[in-house]
């Protein structure tokens, strides 16, 4: 006599079976793309990149010559992740022996702005009287030490800046 209830151990068809694992297999892959790459441009953001230097352009030092500072004001711009933040800014240059000086803005007592006296040949801080040499020293006055410095390159005619590498 034939069984005619359903037959639950029936072998399966072949093709069915190879269907179902590619289809397996491309979801897995897939997923595995969409997080994977996802994941990838995380650890390559700019974040996650290493440090460089944020040498500033402050200007074109052709035709500057030696003698009184000038100030120069300029932009600083500086990557905070995808974002460029744009500060204006300023820095005190002088060519002193053939080498570019380039000093803070701000009076090492309080951090006040300074001026460039050329009858007294001094940079005078209006705050507390504080009077700095040319070459940046302390002459009178309260500030505790001398000018910061940032440090200096020229490319192509053009005078760089360190800012986060300034010290006195
Ligand atoms: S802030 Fe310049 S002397 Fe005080």
């Amino acid at each position: 006599m034939k069984d005619t209830k359903h037959n639950s151990g029936a072998p399966e068809d072949p093709q069915r079976r190879t269907f179902l694992i590619g289809l397996i297999a491309a979801m897995v892959s897939f997923i595995t793309l969409v997080l994977g790459g996802s994941g990838a441009l995380y650890f390559l953001s700019p974040a996650w990149r290493g440090r460089k230097e944020n040498w500033v352009a402050v200007g074109p030092i052709s035709g500057l010559k030696e003698g009184d500072p000038i100030k120069i004001d300029f932009v600083q711009r500086k990557m905070d992740g995808w974002n460029v933040i744009q500060s204006p800014s300023s820095v005190w240059v002088v060519l002193q022996k053939g080498e570019w000086v380039a000093y803070d803005p701000h009076c090492t007592h309080l951090g006040c702005p300074y001026r460039w006296d050329a009858n007294k040949k001094a940079f005078i801080c209006p705050c507390h009287g504080g009077v700095f040499s040319k070459d940046g020293n302390v002459v009178s006055g309260p500030p505790p030490k001398p000018l910061m410095r940032y440090p200096t390159k020229i490319e192509n005619s053009t005078l760089y800046i360190l800012p986060e590498g300034a010290k006195a």
